[in-house]
């Protein structure tokens, strides 16, 4: 039997009864987009409260949207792989930080590294560890969309990061499930709920919206407005501007309703936003927000567009409905508990259901007792303190 981690240096942690309580690690965290330094911070900060060592390691393959989340959550960054360039492909996001992340597994040999979600960061994350020998443990683990195409290139990322973890982080018991079908052993799986809850409940309690989000809202009093995020390579192209398209016709068609749309800083993004929604009243393009003011907006939308991942599992908190620009979701408790509706890449379900929901309020009434199925604020504690068990190999 091995017992992991072990590093050549690590202390042990001290029980308030002076008693070792388990290992001090090592611990790398690498995240490197908006969602993965959300949903990390959480965890970085409940592991240096157990006591353990945690290197944080950006590659950087997000810049705009990630340092802003570094600030505002207080994380000391360790190591910047700098990755980012602009309209970079997905092979260079690969490439690069394998490359870069290599000598730092090397020189400080941790005992065991994070990895969060679908990423390029996280697959490299992983590969890079497991080459190393170097255990990896997986956070938002046993996600399935069950189509290797969508979304791309993530539901294929996930796959491979399963067949390499040492851990899995699972959000859900249906996550779980998902990876003992597939033969993992059940010792591995962890079902500690999703920290992007962890860091919602954080920031709607410690943080206040920016004057700016102040401002915006005043200036949106007395209308309802749809709150929009779109951004997935797979809706590139047509099915993008469809969905705009649809979104563009029904702000047209009602008064007193606007569209906020923070635009994710992907030039296909913004190139398809700009061309559909010239010279439209009542709908703002804006720069993406922060993540206390975007919350802030979202709890007080009449509804949610979106294509987001974290937007899904965020949803149920905010009670606010949403509808999902996707074929398919790899998040069906959210669609389950009632918050989320898929229209998948057809935009007359789009229009049918914007109507819907606009027609009538029994939508917005259903979600005002929901419990959020993603989990309860407290997954990264329950991370740090399984990470600290010894395990058995
Ligand atoms: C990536 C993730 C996706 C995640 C999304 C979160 C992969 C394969 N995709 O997609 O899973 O949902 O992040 O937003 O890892 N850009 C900037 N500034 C930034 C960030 C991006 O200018 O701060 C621009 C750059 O031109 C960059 C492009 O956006 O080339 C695409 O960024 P990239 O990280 O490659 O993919 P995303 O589409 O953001
Ligand atoms: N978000 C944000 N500002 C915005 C739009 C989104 O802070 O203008 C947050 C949102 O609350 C969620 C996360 O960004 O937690 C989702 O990131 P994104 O949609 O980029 O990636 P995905 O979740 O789809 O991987």
């Amino acid at each position: 039997m091995i017992l992991l981690p072990t590093s050549p240096d690590a202390n042990h942690l001290i029980s308030a009864n002076g008693a070792p309580s388990g290992p001090r690690l090592r611990i790398l965290c690498l995240f490197g987009t908006r969602p993965e330094t959300i949903k990390f911070a959480p965890v970085i900060h409940a592991l240096e409260k157990a006591g353990h060592e945690s290197v944080n390691v950006t590659s950087a393959q997000h810049r705009d949207l990630l340092y802003p989340l570094v600030k505002l959550f207080n994380l000391r960054l360790d190591h910047d792989l700098g990755v980012m360039k602009p309209g970079q492909s997905l092979n260079h996001v690969l490439s690069r930080v394998v490359e870069a992340l290599d000598p730092l597994l090397v020189s400080l040999a941790p005992d065991a590294i994070l990895v969060q979600g679908d990423t390029t960061t996280a697959l490299a994350g992983a590969l890079a560890g497991w080459n190393r020998r170097i255990p990896v443990g997986h956070i938002e683990a046993g996600l399935r969309s069950g189509d290797a195409h969508s979304p791309y290139p993530e539901e294929m990322n996930r796959r491979v990061i399963s067949q390499m973890a040492t851990w899995h982080f699972a959000a859900t018991e249906r996550n779980r499930r998902t990876l003992l079908d597939e033969g993992v052993s059940a010792a591995a799986v962890h079902v500690t709920g999703n920290p992007v809850i962890d860091a919602l409940h954080w920031t709607l309690k410690n943080l206040e919206p920016s004057p700016e989000a102040g401002k915006l809202l005043g200036e949106l009093a007395g209308e309802r407005f749809i709150l929009l995020t779109t951004h997935r390579r797979e809706s590139f192209g047509q099915v993008m501007r469809s969905n705009l398209e649809v979104l563009r016709d029904f702000i047209h068609a009602h008064r007193n309703v606007s569209l906020v749309f923070p635009v994710h800083p992907n030039p296909e993004v913004k190139a398809v936003a700009t061309s559909v929604f010239q010279n439209s009243p009542r709908v703002r393009l804006i720069d993406p927000l922060p993540y206390q003011d975007f919350l802030h907006l979202a709890s007080r939308a009449h509804l949610l567009v979106s294509d987001s991942g974290g937007v899904q599992e965020e949803a149920p908190s905010l009670r606010r409905p949403l509808i999902v620009l996707r074929e398919n979701t790899e998040r069906p408790e959210a669609v389950d508990c009632g918050a989320a509706r898929l229209i998948g890449n057809d935009p007359e379900a789009l229009r049918a259901s914007l109507e819907n929901a606009w027609l009538s309020d029994s939508w917005h009434q259903q979600l005002s007792t929901l419990s959020n199925p993603y989990g309860d604020g407290r997954s990264a504690e329950r991370i740090a303190s399984i990470l600290a068990v010894p395990l058995a190999v």
